[in-house]
């Protein structure tokens, strides 16, 4: 099924909060119907990828899946998953992945992600590109027209090399800002121990796979949250309709 044009004008894409826990669900019951007993499963985190980890752990409760293993992104993802009976296990002691779950902040028509908004984004890239399936659960809210149009580029840094890279993000056109963290004085650390770093782009990213890999050509940078290249596919939940679109 197309997504059609009109569909990506941000000013349309506005969700209710309730709507949008509505669509969440809607997305994570379509995705967790893909699931096949016997597969290793990939989580994402985020409360849409929170959601899906439930849904998974109610058709692994009925015994509708069986011997489902899942490989979480990060801290908070494992305990979620072992919070609703989905058992985990080690991304390094499993061949592959067979299907992944992610959410996304924004996705265009050409399955770019911009991910990150959790500082989660560098493991579940490795997850993501892992799998043999990457599905990515957005409500219509995420989709927009050019990426970096409503969020910033997270980047992942090294503490010990932060002012060379907020140099060298400038060279990039960035205009780079430390997240720091809420309710904390100091700077947000990641589950891996780096620092982020959120670049807004004023004149748009026009090639987001370019980008992506400019960023990650800075040495000090661990990964950024740009995703070109890695969704098979987008499911977005259409607000007002139980319609959930592909891309
Ligand atoms: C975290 C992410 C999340 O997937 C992204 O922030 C979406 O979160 P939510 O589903 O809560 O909107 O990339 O690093």
């Amino acid at each position: 099924k197309g997504m059609t044009i009109s569909m990506l004008q941000p000013s349309t894409n506005v969700v209710a909060p309730e709507a949008r826990d509505a669509l969440k669900r809607a997305l994570a019951k379509k995705a967790v119907g893909l699931v096949k007993s016997g597969m290793v499963v990939g989580l994402g985190t985020g409360s849409t990828a929170s959601v899906a980890t439930e849904e998974l752990g109610k058709l692994i409760k009925q015994r509708k899946l069986k011997d489902v293993v899942a490989v979480g992104a990060n801290y908070q993802s494992r305990v979620l998953a072992r919070q609703f009976g989905v058992k985990t296990v080690d991304l390094n002691d499993v061949n592959q992945i067979d299907i992944a779950f992610d959410g996304v902040d924004e996705v265009d028509i050409n399955k770019n992600l911009l991910k990150g908004g959790g500082a989660a984004h560098t493991m579940q890239k490795v997850l993501d590109s892992a799998a043999k399936e990457c599905i990515i659960l957005a409500d219509q809210s995420k989709v927009v027209l050019q990426l970096g149009t409503t969020f910033p580029v997270p980047v992942e840094v090294l503490p010990a090399a932060i002012s060379p890279v907020l140099r060298k993000l400038v060279t990039l056109g960035g205009v780079p800002e430390i997240r720091s963290a809420l309710r904390k004085d100091g700077p947000v650390i990641t589950d891996l121990g780096n620092m982020i770093v959120d670049v807004s782009f004023p004149n748009g990213i026009e090639n987001p796979a370019e980008l992506e890999k400019y960023i990650n050509l800075i040495p000090g940078v661990v990964e950024n949250g740009i995703v070109s290249g890695i969704a098979t596919s987008v499911l977005v939940g259409i607000q007002g309709g139980d319609d959930i679109e592909v891309i």
